[in-house]
């Protein structure tokens, strides 16, 4: 029997329309799933949308919508989109499917029948943006939410938790046993030193709001104001990946593919991918998935997409522009898995007109024109020949291909396509030096005949690799040879190893035509257009540049009797000294307050003399009519540490 292969994407909340981001999570895990295959294993590729919670009921809202009416048509966005896109998925889960909601039903009762869920209250900040919970010490300044820096609400409410913090020691014990768990293997400390600052028990259930799966039946009989509860939308999200294989529901049960090889996420779902999850899973008993593994994110010209600054790349207008496997091959290739990337129309041009025109499109086109013009498209030639002559390219071909399906195991995409160029450069390589041309004139056809049929085993083989990244693509190189990117034909000349001794090269129009300027406009702006600000007293960044700013930590403060207004600080900036900084925050602060705090510093200010006492320095600080605040970093950060 083929063995099992099972992967997984997030699944996506319905209150956004899907973006650049989800689509290269989408096509990661297309990717993996479609290079198993090939491997011959049974595959299961898993994706689909997250549809309860307090964010998309109240999206919902805003729309005038029922939540049902509000999720069934978001969520038929992203399934049309990925059909669109051509995404091989086995099935597309959705949290209100009535098949879901019965696994996690079950799972809330078998972790509460194991002693693991208890009843209490609920008092922290909770940010309806990310649905998650956060302690007091976590939050950025007094309530923001230290993710998405939003503001959190403070909620007290009574709740069921689930004993996390029970977990600890066994969740330590797991990664400790399974180093290449969390890809890439240097996320794995972020996840290991978040259990080890303490893990507090998880609130699972919500009562001020609806749109959420019940308790399960059991749970309600006795116990009527159990009704106000519903579960806690991650909890009920994470069960996607069991009830999709049709965990304790009304699906064909297809638990065998359990536990998941591969679960692919953003780095900022990661915790509970990594934390939560597992420990639901070594509450239920269940064997653990094998990799959990976080890729980074996509910006904007450097910014941060987001609906509201109107700066989301929309997929599908790249796509239409530029071509799918073209978009695919870009995101796959240009940003280290786990990295953050930036989208940038040249950069995608760039890619397309050097990686896949000059490289791979210009070998192909050598092979046809040369085999046209030459060989009328038949070549031939004696194998043993072939393989001495070649024995150094062949070796090295096959060293190469040998090393990508590790690159593949740890999902470095971008690795596993450099390498496998290299192949396309072996073949330009050896054609320039052989000068087919010369050879030709020289009347020694066989000799070049040879050549392109090196290059013909080249190209066949690479677009084998080639086709879980770019399977049109792929099967357009390969149909020239009459062949195409399947389990069989991998065996063959993959596994297997075989060369081709002859062929009938089917001739193709040119892959990867040059593109001369971008084909859009700018990337559409999605959401709202930008209307031209007004920009008072505009600086240059050579401007910005000067000025050095930079974090400091207040280490003394005192009063200084002559002055109504100034504080007299000691700021540590990292130096060989602190510097002493005159403050006009009087009236704000008590010296108590400031001590310990971390603050912005204007550092190359001249250094003055005010009321006899030097001043070296200037805190940054804004006022309103609440008063005067100072500036401090979102998170602790280094002494000295330059502002930019
Ligand atoms: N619903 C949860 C996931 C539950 S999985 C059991 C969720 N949904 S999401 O729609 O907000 O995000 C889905 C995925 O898209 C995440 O992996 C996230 O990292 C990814 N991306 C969202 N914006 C992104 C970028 N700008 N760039 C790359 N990926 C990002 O979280």
């Amino acid at each position: 029997m083929n063995s099992k292969f099972y992967i997984t994407s997030p699944i996506y909340y319905v209150n956004d329309i899907p973006h650049i981001g989800h689509a290269y999570t989408t096509i990661i895990v297309d990717t993996l799933a479609r290079f198993h295959r090939l491997k011959d294993k049974s595959v299961f590729c898993l994706t689909g949308t997250d549809e309860h919670g307090q964010k998309i009921e109240q999206s919902a809202q805003k729309k005038g919508q029922n939540p049902k009416d509000y999720v069934d048509t978001i969520a038929e966005r992203f399934k049309s989109l990925w059909d669109a896109f051509g995404i091989n998925y086995d099935y597309f889960i959705r949290t209100t499917d009535s098949t879901h909601q019965q696994s996690a039903q079950y799972v809330f009762l078998k972790m509460y029948k194991k002693g693991d869920i208890y009843k209490g209250e609920y008092e922290g900040n909770y940010c309806i943006s990310c649905e998650s919970f956060f302690a007091k010490s976590q939050l950025a300044g007094e309530k923001s939410c230290p993710d998405c820096s939003k503001e959190t609400i403070l909620l007290k409410e009574e709740s069921y938790f689930f004993k996390l913090s029970a977990y600890t020691d066994k969740l330590l014990k797991f990664y400790d046993e399974n180093p290449n768990f969390i890809l890439p293997k240097s996320r794995r400390n972020e996840v290991i030193n978040f259990v080890k600052s303490g893990l507090e028990d998880l609130s699972i259930t919500r009562t001020s709001f609806n749109w959420g799966i019940k308790l399960p039946k059991e749970l309600l009989e006795n116990h009527p104001s159990n009704q106000k509860h519903v579960m806690y939308v991650w909890l009920d999200a994470l069960v996607n990946y069991l009830s999709a294989l049709g965990f304790h529901n009304d699906l064909e049960n297809k638990m065998d593919f359990w536990p998941a090889n591969y679960h692919i996420v953003g780095k900022d779902i990661l915790r509970f991918h990594a934390i939560y999850w597992i420990a639901f899973l070594m509450s239920l008993d269940l064997p653990l998935p094998k990799h959990i593994a976080a890729h980074g994110w996509w910006t904007k010209d450097g910014a941060k997409m987001s609906k509201s600054v109107g700066n989301v790349v929309n997929p599908k207008e790249v796509v239409d522009a530029y071509g799918l496997d073209a978009f695919r091959y870009f995101v796959l290739r240009e940003v280290p898995f786990g990295q953050d990337g930036d989208f940038s129309q040249n950069a995608l041009i760039e890619r397309i007109n050097a990686d896949l025109g000059n490289d791979l499109g210009n070998l192909l086109n050598r092979l046809l024109g040369m085999g046209a013009k030459y060989f009328n498209n038949t070549l031939k030639a004696d194998l043993s020949e072939l393989k001495t002559t070649y024995c150094e390219e062949l070796a090295q071909i096959q060293a190469l291909l040998n090393s990508l399906e590790s690159y593949m195991n740890e999902v470095q995409t971008h690795r596993y396509l450099e390498e496998l160029w290299k192949l396309f450069s072996l073949g330009n390589a050896t054609i320039a030096k052989k000068e087919p041309w010369q050879l030709i004139k020289a009347n020694k056809h066989a000799e070049v005949a040879q050549l392109l049929l090196l290059i013909t085993n080249i190209l066949l083989k690479a677009a084998l690799f080639l086709s879980p990244c770019m399977p049109k693509s792929a099967n357009k190189i390969l149909k020239v040879f009459g062949l195409s990117a399947n389990a069989e034909n991998f065996k063959r000349f993959i596994t297997q190893g075989e060369i081709l001794d002859s062929i009938i090269l089917e001739p193709t129009p040119a892959l990867f035509p040059r593109i001369e300027e971008k084909l859009l406009q700018d990337i559409k702006i999605e959401c709202t257009k930008l209307e031209p600000l007004e920009i008072t007293n505009p600086i240059s960044k050579e401007d910005f540049t000067k000025i050095d700013l930079r974090i400091g930590t207040i280490i003394n403060a005192e009063v200084l009797p002559k002055s109504e207004k100034l504080l007299k600080l000691q700021v540590d900036l990292g130096e060989a000294r602190p510097r002493q900084i005159l403050a006009g925050i009087k009236a704000h602060y008590t010296p108590q307050d400031l001590l310990g705090k971390q603050v912005c510093v204007l550092a190359n200010l001249k250094p003055a003399k005010l009321i006899g006492e030097i001043s070296e320095g200037m805190l940054l600080a804004t006022s309103d009519n609440e008063g005067l605040s100072f500036i401090t970093p979102q998170n602790k950060r280094k002494n000295g540490s330059k502002i930019s």
